[in-house]
């Protein structure tokens, strides 16, 4: 089996798909591996390092995508490198199947079986497969140190001989694992952090790491969905939610968040009014900038000032620490690929939880229920 890791060209995107620890598992796995040169590069891995591992490097990318069995990827491949890739391949990458609707649709016109990372269920024995997680606690982690770094004020209490100095106030929208590696990282530099989810059972995890839940007064399974996912609420509890939200954030130094629903639009939790009643120099780090944003005033990829109140919206934080980002996400997809190769080869069982989740292209067909829903609504 050629297995395939091209370079990432677009997006300024800094990740690889595997690192030359994971090569070496892949080629104990049976395949044999190809690397394009300079792959690794944006990662600080060399081609002498892959080279070491036992790979191949492969200086033509039509080459490479040409001659592919299985290709892995963080990004999904472009129109262009789709062309390239022969048909009945197979390909691994993040891709938000109901959104990146081109893509499927040239994948399924080109019979090239798709996985996306994004599908790939929270299960406990899918929990090393878990893209979404890793890179998730990556972006909630670095956001906290971004906004430490613009902040004109410090975060942790100071008692100095010119007066004492209080500590920053931090608010986190979402405490999902982004949210929660959030909370710890500004608890470590001394903030005092506050968090809101939908979901009352994060409560006990957002105390334990010494912040304060606040909350909205209703059902227990106001936000509670599938899954124990987060999902729609109703009006009443918007309306009581946004009050909430007003209260702590016009407090508020730093506010990081990070709410979402799946294969929804990010909830809008911060309208302009709200960044109005905002101290100037305080900032809003928005990790749902991908899915929308939860402040109105985000966009995507850019980082603007509204009445001295910044507002980031850098959708690709876990690539601005690519080391390790792409360490966790080459071992995430490490571990679902070779969890798919039986001696050498694919062996897709479709019946298997984890393969059929995941998959979304398949024998010229869509195979992921909401994405073929969402293209022929
Ligand atoms: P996510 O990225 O989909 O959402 C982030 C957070 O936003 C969630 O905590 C959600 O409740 C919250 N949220 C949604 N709408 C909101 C609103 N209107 N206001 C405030 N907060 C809102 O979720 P993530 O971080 O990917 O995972 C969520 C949970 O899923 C985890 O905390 C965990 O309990 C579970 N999980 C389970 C795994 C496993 O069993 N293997 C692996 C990863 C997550």
């Amino acid at each position: 089996m050629y297995l395939a890791i091209p370079k990432e060209n677009i997006n300024g995107e800094t990740r690889v798909a595997a690192t030359p620890g994971t090569v070496k598992d892949l080629i104990k796995s049976g395949m044999e591996v190809f690397v394009e040169s300079k792959a690794g590069q944006n990662s600080y891995f060399s081609d002498q390092e892959y080279k070491d591992a036992g790979a191949n490097i492969v200086d033509s990318e039509d080459e490479l995508l040409s001659q592919a069995d299985v290709i892995i990827k963080v990004l999904p491949p472009s129109n262009e490198q789709l062309l390239k890739i022969k048909p009945n391949a197979a390909i691994i990458s993040f891709c938000q199947t109901t959104r990146e609707l081109d893509t499927v649709k040239a994948m399924r016109d080109r019979s090239l079986t798709g996985f996306s990372m994004h599908l790939v269920p929270r299960t406990t024995l899918a929990q090393k497969m878990d893209a979404l997680s890793s890179q998730a606690n990556i972006a909630g982690y670095k956001s906290v140190l971004i906004a430490a770094s613009r902040l004109s004020v410090y975060m942790p209490l100071l008692m100095t001989a010119a007066g004492t100095i209080r500590p920053a106030k931090v608010l986190v929208l979402g405490a999902g694992v982004a949210g929660l590696q959030a909370i710890a990282t500004a608890k470590r530099l001394g903030a005092q952090v506050e968090a809101f989810d939908v979901r009352p059972v994060v409560k006990e995890q957002v105390e334990s790491l010494g912040a304060k839940f606040i909350q909205v007064e209703a059902g227990e399974d106001e936000g509670v969905g599938e899954g124990g996912y987060a999902k729609e609420t109703s009006d009443e509890y918007k309306r009581l939610q946004q009050q909430l939200i007003h209260d702590h954030i016009s407090k508020a130094d730093v506010v990081i968040t990070t709410a979402l629903i799946p294969g929804r639009p990010a909830p809008l939790l911060i309208p302009t009014s709200m960044v109005d009643a905002m101290k100037p120099g305080s900032i809003i780090m928005d990790l749902a900038s991908e899915n929308g944003g939860n402040c109105e005033l985000t966009k995507k990829d850019e980082t603007i000032t509204h009445n001295g109140v910044i507002i980031d919206g850098t959708s690709n934080i876990p690539g601005t620490m690519p080391v390790h980002a792409s360490e966790l996400y080459a071992k995430n997809v490490a571990a679902l690929l070779t969890y798919m190769v039986k001696e050498g080869e694919l062996n897709l069982d479709l019946e298997d939880e984890i393969i059929s989740e995941s998959m979304y292209t398949h024998n010229g067909e869509i195979t992921h229920k909401p994405t073929k829903e969402t293209l022929t609504a």
